[in-house]
């Protein structure tokens, strides 16, 4: 079974202080650190690129996965893998077959993984379908892309259910991660419908104690995982 993995997002926390984020992170025994990039273009808000990236890198020794909220991911990847992105996740509705193709082989180069994000409208189109395996992780958004702290779409559960039976049954180890509004309150219904790594911003730094929060959402989604 995909083990469960928790990747606070640190766009949910005081921007001015993106090193206290990551070392919450950090404190809190997350396996990921989740970066919102954001262009104003294909999402409607601004955040940070390759810089703050780069800066915080020297801070962390916990995997960065940076996903990419922008019109044109293969104009800025090299940026993004050059600033120390482990994981460099892009949107289905930014590229076709032979983009991600491309996409693929220079986060390869690097020494890099790749992965897919979804809108809550998109489906996992066949050209990515066919190009399972080559991918580290699936992001099912439960928001619009944009901001932090809205709530959870549970519409988008049959799309993480489908997710789940079509890689469980070809035996791969795709994560499958939800990002939007999860808290460790509804992080075991997520577990249930097939979700293994659970994105979370406002879930862990709007909480009295941001290490502790990171602490219940996995205790809540192992549960969920196996069942309790
Ligand atoms: C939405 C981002 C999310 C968001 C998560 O555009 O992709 O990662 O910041 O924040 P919460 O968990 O507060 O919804
Ligand atoms: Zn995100």
């Amino acid at each position: 079974m995909r083990p469960v993995k928790i990747a606070p997002s640190v766009l949910a926390y005081d921007l001015s202080d993106l090193r206290g984020a990551v070392g919450i992170a950090d404190r809190g025994g997350a396996d990921l650190v989740h970066l919102d990039v954001i262009d104003g273009h294909f999402a409607p808000n601004i955040t940070f690129g390759a810089g703050t990236i780069r800066a915080l890198r020297k801070n962390s020794k916990l995997v960065f996965e940076a996903h990419l909220m922008i019109s044109e991911p293969a104009r800025y990847l090299r940026d993004f893998l050059d600033a120390g992105s482990d994981i460099v996740v892009v949107h289905a509705e930014t590229v076709d077959g032979p983009a991600f193709d491309a996409l693929h082989a220079m986060v390869h180069s690097f020494g890099k993984q790749i992965g897919l994000a979804l809108k809550p409208g998109t489906e996992l189109p066949e050209w990515a379908e066919e190009r399972l395996d080559r991918l580290k992780t699936i992001i099912v958004l439960t928001v619009n892309p944009g901001f932090s702290g809205q709530k959870m779409d549970v519409g988008q559960f049959p799309k993480i259910e489908r997710l789940d039976r079509l890689i469980s049954g070809k035996g791969l180890d795709v994560d499958i991660e939800v990002d939007g509004g999860i808290d460790s309150s509804n992080v075991s219904e997520v577990a249930k419908a097939g979700g293994n790594s659970f994105v979370a911003g406002a879930g862990v730094y709007n909480q009295p104690d941001p290490v502790l929060a990171i602490s219940k959402i996995r205790q809540n989604a192992m549960a969920a995982r196996s069942g309790a």
